[in-house]
């Protein structure tokens, strides 16, 4: 199955009932295999959690820790855009060139790289210790 199917198939059982915004999103792990998410919202609105989120907490179960490839998808005007906090997460498990394409369901794709999405990226480097 491609990333865009399992992406496009899971996106309906998204819990949106508050934004009524329905998101879905694959990877494709360094192994191959693909991990799906879905955003799963609360009454307690701070508590949802995001679609990228869900992927990366299955892949982890799964014991894959390297994200190749990722695909998010939502009824949207234009290509759905990874919020600050999932773009931070998607990098803890990709490398800089990692693909990441954000579509909608309407059929528009743009493919960009985890690069584009956190210039400047806090990363493990900045943490050596200079003194
Ligand atoms: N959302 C995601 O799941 N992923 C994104 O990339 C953008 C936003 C969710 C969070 C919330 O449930 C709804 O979309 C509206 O913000």
């Amino acid at each position: 199955m491609s990333l865009k199917d399992a992406a496009t198939a899971v996106r309906f059982n998204a819990y949106a009932p508050y934004s009524n915004f329905k998101v879905g999103a694959a990877l494709r792990g360094k192994g191959g295999a693909i991990y799906t998410g879905v955003n799963v919202e609360n009454v307690a609105y701070p508590e949802g959690t995001c679609a990228e989120a869900g992927a990366i907490a299955a892949m982890i179960a799964d014991g894959e820790t390297e994200i190749a490839e990722a695909f998010v998808i939502a009824d949207s005007p234009f290509p759905v855009s990874p919020c600050g906090g999932c773009r931070q997460k998607l990098a803890e498990f990709s490398g800089p060139e990692a693909k990441v394409t954000l579509a909608t369901t309407a059929g528009l794709e743009q493919t960009v790289t985890i690069a584009d999405l956190l210039p400047g990226a806090f990363t493990a480097a900045y943490m050596e210790p200079t003194e």
